[in-house]
């Protein structure tokens, strides 16, 4: 990538995380434009945004496929992006170091506030809040006599069930919005992006523990059984559904605080953080597992605060798309 290039992306990155922080998502589609016509592939510059423009090409595609081989033969990959327009984009770190993941982009990492209070706490008032509280409470029973204190491994099995609430919650206001002709109020997106950073923490935990065969046929099983079952609950009541994800998020707030103390006590030797980890919340060089855990923390009681607010706005007798979601919301 070219210097000018270099710059400009990590311009884009500053500018990136303001508008995710202030909640325009404006900022970052003008800046995207700006940057997404890298000369990546040599010669070759197409840019895909530009949909009411005919792409540039060079005189060699203008051949077209059967000139260099057939679209699938030849050069392979290089031809076949360049075929359909597509130019795989490359990004630079604020420290001019190339951008190392395909998963996320840099206008995707943030810095976690680890401010947030996590004493909150919603007191069950109703049959439907005591329902939620009381089933989330008897999922822990289990929990902790499978994981005992192997809060590390826990982490990762409990987080590919937390990343399920938000994509079915997100995939049925999409589907009831396309039903009824009607915006979401930014609430689709709100809690796909809950989903996201929930398989990020996936993501990350998968660097410091790996599953074994038994704990990846549990989460199949678990997935099946919580896929079904969380998205029938949201379709019969949404509010208690919120709830749930609400009282779940208490929960793990306690998990990764009984983590920082195995942490402290030396029982759980405290790593250097994943590389993912250090990009994706944009934390120190020379960060821990334990930067790791309170950032995650932090995470958890922010998806606490939305999936209660929704579940209160519901209890008010409002529809989500009512009230604008906290989208960005870290
Ligand atoms: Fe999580
Ligand atoms: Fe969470």
């Amino acid at each position: 990538m070219a210097k000018g290039d270099a710059v400009a992306v990590s311009g884009y990155v500053r500018g990136a995380a303001a508008g995710i922080s202030d909640g325009s998502a404006r900022a970052s589609g003008e800046a995207a434009i700006s940057w997404m016509r890298p000369p990546a592939l040599g010669s070759r510059r197409v840019s895909t945004l530009a949909l009411d423009r005919k792409p540039e090409v060079d005189e060699e595609e203008e051949k077209g496929p059967s000139a260099t081989g057939s679209a699938g033969g030849g050069n392979g990959k290089k031809e076949i992006s360049s075929y359909w327009g597509i130019v795989p984009a490359k990004f630079t770190k604020e420290d001019g170091t190339e951008w190392p993941w395909t998963c996320f982009r840099p206008w995707e990492a943030y810095k976690a506030n680890t401010s947030i209070d996590l004493t909150k706490h919603h007191d069950p008032a109703t049959f439907l809040d005591k329902t939620a509280y009381w089933t989330v409470k008897a999922l822990r029973f289990p929990t902790d006599i499978f994981f005992q204190r192997r809060y590390g491994c826990r982490a990762m099995m409990l987080e590919t069930v937390a990343a399920v609430p938000g994509m079915v919650a997100g995939m049925l206001l999409h589907c009831k919005s396309l039903r009824r002709f009607e915006h979401s109020g930014g609430w689709i997106k709100a809690l796909l992006e809950e989903a996201e950073n929930e398989r990020m923490h996936l993501m990350t935990f998968m660097e410091v523990s790996q599953p074994r065969w038994y704990e990846r046929a549990l989460v199949f099983a678990v997935q099946g059984v919580f896929f079904n079952a969380y998205l029938l609950a949201y379709l019969i009541s949404p509010k208690l559904a919120h709830r749930v994800v609400g009282y779940l998020e208490e929960e793990a707030i306690h998990s990764y605080t009984e983590f920082l103390k195995e942490l402290d006590k030396g029982t759980i030797e405290n790593v250097p953080a994943p590389a993912i980890a250090l990009d994706y919340w944009r934390m120190e060089p020379g960060s821990t597992l334990r930067d790791v855990v309170m950032v995650v923390r932090a995470d958890e009681a922010h998806h606490r605060d939305v999936n209660h607010f929704a579940s209160d706005l519901h209890y008010q007798g409002r529809e989500l798309k009512e009230t604008p979601a906290p989208l960005g919301y870290h």
